[in-house]
This record gives C-alpha cells, sequence and structure tokens, in this order.
C-alpha cells in the first residue's frame, strides 16, 4: 500500500543507494530512463543529486518540465530497468508512442508535477529543478527539491526500510555493471567506538 512519507524523511529512501528509475513529461510526450547516479542532498527541505546524460531523451523533459520523479524499483523490476535503461524513448516518441505503452509499463499521477509515476516501484519522490545550467551542461548534473514523496509500506515505514520483513522480490536493486544488480540483504548495526 501507498503512503505518504514526511518530507524531512525522504533522504532515508534513497540513503542506501539504490538504482532509481527517472520519468519526466512535457508538452504530451513523457519518458522514463534508469539511473544509477542519484543521491540524497539535503534533510529540509530535501535535496537530490541525479547524473541525466546530454544524449538522454529524459533530459529535454526535465530541462523542459523543470521536474521530474525518482522511483525506486525492486526486484521483480530488474528486467524493466534494464529495459528502459538500454533503450531510447526519442525514435518511439517520433513515431507517436513511448515506453510505457511500448513495454506495457503501469503508471498512475503525480500529486505535484506533470511526471508519471510508474506502478511496482517502493518509493516515488516528486522532485523540482533547482535551474543550475552551468552544472547541468558541464558535469550533466541536476539538483531539485523533494516536494512529495511515497513509499509501499509493505518495506518502507516508521521512516525505515524494512526489507528483512518482506517478500524478496520487493527488495530495490543495486546496479555493479553490464545489467547486474545486488539487493540489500542483512541488517548490521554500527555502534559509536568508546575510546579507552
Ligand atoms: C542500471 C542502469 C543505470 C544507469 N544509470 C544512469 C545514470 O545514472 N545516468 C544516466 O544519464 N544514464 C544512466 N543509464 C543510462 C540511461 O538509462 C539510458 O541512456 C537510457 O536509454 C536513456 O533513455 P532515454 O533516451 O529514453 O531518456 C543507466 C542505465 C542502466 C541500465
Amino acid at each position: 500500500m501507498r503512503q505518504p512519507v514526511p518530507l524531512p524523511q525522504a533522504y532515508r529512501l534513497l540513503n542506501h543507494g539504490p538504482t532509481v528509475l527517472v520519468s519526466a513529461a512535457h508538452g504530451g510526450q513523457r519518458n522514463l530512463m534508469a539511473a544509477a547516479w542519484a543521491m540524497p542532498l539535503d534533510f529540509d527541505p530535501p535535496k537530490v543529486a541525479v547524473v541525466v546524460d546530454r544524449s538522454t531523451f529524459t533530459r529535454g523533459l526535465i530541462e523542459a518540465s523543470g521536474s521530474f520523479a525518482l522511483q525506486v524499483p525492486c526486484a521483480a523490476q530488474a528486467d524493466l530497468v534494464t529495459t528502459v535503461g538500454n533503450t531510447s524513448g526519442r525514435p518511439l516518441a517520433e513515431a507517436g508512442t513511448d515506453k510505457f505503452v511500448v513495454h506495457g509499463i503501469g503508471c498512475f499521477d503525480a500529486k505535484l508535477i506533470d511526471a508519471p509515476l510508474v506502478d511496482g516501484c517502493v518509493a516515488w519522490l516528486e522532485c523540482r529543478v533547482i535551474a543550475w545550467p552551468d552544472l547541468q551542461r558541464a558535469h550533466d548534473l541536476f539538483l531539485a527539491e523533494v516536494v512529495a514523496a511515497q513509499a509501499d509500506d509493505r518495506v518502507f515505514s516508521a521512516g525505515r526500510w524494512h526489507f528483512d520483513r518482506a517478500d524478496a522480490a520487493l527488495r530495490t536493486l543495486h546496479h555493479t555493471s553490464g545489467g547486474a544488480y545486488l539487493l540489500p540483504g542483512e541488517a548490521v548495526l554500527g555502534r559509536v567506538i568508546d575510546p579507552k
């Protein structure tokens, strides 16, 4: 079940470094790509950073709309992530279609932005770009403020991920290379060492 996540806790949705899906929409077009290079940047108001290469079709939709969604996919979606991360929506848009239609990817409306949110993910962050053209041009790096966040309460509740209690298919994906992903495993609690 999708539940809103209080904005000061939104950074925790990305704190463990999952591969994400980036969606954006503008002028009747919408698109979706994979991104492993995404991270939280601040607590409150929460901010994120994500690398969106200049060659991607998603990049133009983000620049035109000033917004994007980051969503956290799960193990059940490994093929979907690899597919949208290895194909471009540009030729599809030219043919009057998109990745959602071609691959049968379900989605629902975001609360505050135009980007579609992907069904079956375990967290969703709606983001408004903090325009920084030099950074975008030089490093393909986009900074954004998170304006709404939701998570699937089967795996994220009370401000924490609980992968140990849920189906392994709901674990997040952590890309290594070549379409191979690690899933989060056992939790370990670190304590501050008391110097003697
Ligand atoms: C697992 C994975 C992670 C990726 N991470 C990034 C990333 O962090 N930044 C990026 O610009 N592209 C990344 N890519 C590549 C884009 O997803 C890819 O270029 C995609 O086809 C762009 O789609 P588009 O042209 O429809 O926007 C990744 C691809 C995969 C499969």
